[in-house]
């Protein structure tokens, strides 16, 4: 067991003894902020001594009599208004490096309590290019779908793909009438697109044309096989190129179900809520009003439209009735922008409504009744600000277009492989083309993950792609440069490592040892609250003190002993950054 998780189980312990009916969930031990106090802390008797109306300090006295931790740590500190400090003993940190050394770990545990998370992400528009704003979604979902998966949860992870809705009625006319039929072969999300624009200038300007759209939409609708077909089509061709890019990013999906897979069920789900009373009329519309909900009082929801048609909302509703039905999620996690905010406030309302009502009709509809049993079902929105031009606008080409995803990577490798030819002229292109592809994808994909999701962040070329600072170049490098120290060491197998006696004297080694034995509680907190950045800035100061301990210790020309140790820490610290990179759907190679 992982030192932190024995001071816990151990902490807990010792509350119970003193305090029986206290909450052992709030129990926690969490790495010291200052490691000047220690290695770990525990901010937990304060929050506990209120209730019962104990002086905290009072309370850990009584706490820490009761418990023994000695074999791990240092004499513990009971320090400022109750905060308990934790340091460990040199032995405590090198046996939990030996057992990850051993192959029995690698810092981080697989969670007891395994949940269903379904991840919904990416989820772009049919006949519109996947544009910036979608990379932040799918990169942040597939980040944190994997380190869910990591821990050991089950993540379902659904594309949930814009494949329905009034544009469609637009991209039929222009579909008829416009169509070239060449540039749709060459390009073909660059030919809707075209007449996706064309026909919405034109639905303003003529009031024919927008009925001629009304019209093919309403004919769609109904099942007309012509405009089905050619609905199909335009899926089709969008799908491709989505997956074009997913290949590239590496994204991979259980699900791609798309709006329009929900159709059948809105009608019912629209009449269950009206004659539930959560959802009345208003000017001919169908609308869910929250006047119980004091952020959302004036910002009813609309689930059906006066011209009978549905929209994103009512999709929305449907969409978590399936999800429920189908898998009985403990939570569900939704990546989009935070211009989304509102949206997914009235869509989690409007559902506590609903599910709360069905509580009542006990197993008449046994999806809702199963949800009514288990504990409350979690849902997220997680969501993110824009991607800025270095002018500080939202993010454009020169000619003030948006920019299209496939454009961005192609990009992202040219400059990557222009670097790569300039450090590495003698590799053959083969090679180069492949660094330049690990390098280039990595590095868009950390830009986007390293600051907090929710500021908006200026895209940078000469940034992402530096190799000192927080990049993923930097990282890769990192990796790459302990591969060569092995490549060195020909003749030290790691089953001479994996075994060997590791001794930490130095600070530099100390301190790296203490960074490895964190990156458990680092994917914990990035999962729980959804914050990739806190991998990556781990990952960063990772490398720092490794590079630290480079300097400082030498490796290879050490004495046999120390050599074996230290390249145990070399091992370990690679198999973190590996990890951890993978972690971000990040790649890295042995040779750069
Ligand atoms: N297609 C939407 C967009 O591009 C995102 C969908 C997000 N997921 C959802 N269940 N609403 O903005």
């Amino acid at each position: 067991m992982l030192p932190h998780k024995q001071i816990e189980q151990r902490l807990q312990q010792a509350v119970r003894t003193v305090l029986p009916d206290a909450d052992q969930a709030t129990v926690l031990v969490r790495p010291c902020p200052d490691a000047k106090f220690g290695d770990y802390q525990s901010a937990a008797l304060m929050a506990l001594a209120k209730p019962h109306k104990l002086n905290p300090r009072q309370l850990a006295n009584e706490v820490l009599a009761k418990l023994d931790v000695r074999d791990v740590c240092e004499p513990v500190e009971i320090a400022g208004a109750g905060f308990l400090n934790f340091r460990l003993k040199n032995s405590a940190l090198v046996a939990a490096l030996a057992a990850a050394a051993r192959g029995k770990h690698l810092f981080f545990a697989k969670t007891t309590q395994p949940r269903i998370v379904v991840v919904d992400f990416s989820s772009p528009n049919v006949a519109k290019p996947m544009h910036v704003g979608h990379i932040r979604s799918t990169i942040l979902g597939d980040c944190l779908a994997r380190v869910l998966r990591l821990l050991g949860h089950r993540v379902i992870t659904d594309n949930h793909l814009g494949d329905w809705g009034t544009q469609f009625g637009m991209l039929l006319v222009g579909w008829k009438r416009d169509l070239d039929a060449a540039a749709l072969q060459a390009d073909p999300l660059a030919e809707m697109e075209r007449l996706y624009k064309k026909l919405s200038a034109e639905c303003q300007e003529n009031p024919a044309t927008l009925e001629a759209a009304k019209q093919e939409l309403v004919k769609l609708q109904g099942g007309d096989a012509e405009n089905l077909r050619i609905w199909r089509e335009m899926i089709a061709l969008s799908q491709a190129q989505f997956n074009t890019i997913y290949a590239r990013l590496g994204v991979k999906f259980d699900h791609t179900f798309g709006e329009s897979f929900y159709n059948p069920r809105l009608p019912a789900l629209v009449e269950e809520l009206a004659a539930r009373g959560i959802a009345r009329e208003s000017e001919g519309a169908l609308v869910v009003f929250f006047d119980d909900i004091a952020p959302l009082k004036k910002q009813p929801a609309l689930i059906r439209k006066s011209d009978g048609g549905f929209n994103y909302t009512t999709t929305d509703l449907a969409t978590l009735a399936h999800r429920l039905e189908t898998w009985q999620p403990d939570e569900i996690i939704y990546v989009t922008d935070g211009r989304q905010q509102l949206h997914f406030q009235q869509i989690f309302a409007a559902f506590r409504k609903w599910q709360s009502g069905s509580r009542v009709r006990e197993n008449a509809d046994c999806a809702l009744t199963s949800a009514a049993t288990r504990p409350e079902m979690k849902l997220a929105h997680v969501w993110f600000g824009s991607i800025l031009g270095e002018d500080g606008k939202p993010f454009k080409t020169r000619s003030g277009e948006t920019v299209k995803l496939a454009d961005l990577l192609d990009e992202a490798e040219e400059r990557a492989f222009q670097a790569v030819s300039e450090k590495n002229p003698d590799l053959a292109e083969s090679g180069r083309r492949e660094v330049a592809r690990v390098v280039g994808i990595g590095a868009v994909k950390y830009a986007d993950l390293l600051p907090n999701r929710q500021s908006d962040y200026v895209f940078s070329w000469d940034k992402m792609l530096a190799l000192n600072g927080n990049t993923a170049p930097y990282l890769q490098y990192a990796y790459a440069r302990i591969m060569s120290i092995f490549r060195k060491a020909a003749g030290t197998s790691n089953i001479e490592h994996r075994t060997s006696n590791i001794e930490l004297s130095a600070p530099e080694e100390i301190a790296l040892a203490r960074q490895l034995l964190n990156f458990g509680l680092v994917l914990e907190a990035a999962a729980a609250e959804y914050r990739p950045n806190f991998i990556c800035n781990y990952l960063y100061d990772l490398a720092g003190l490794f590079a630290r301990f480079y300097e400082s210790c030498p490796v290879l020309k050490a004495d046999k002993a120390s050599r074996a140790s230290r390249l145990v820490l070399c091992d370990l610290t690679a198999r973190v950054l590996k990890q951890g990179l993978d972690a971000l759907g990040i790649e890295c190679l042995e040779r750069m």
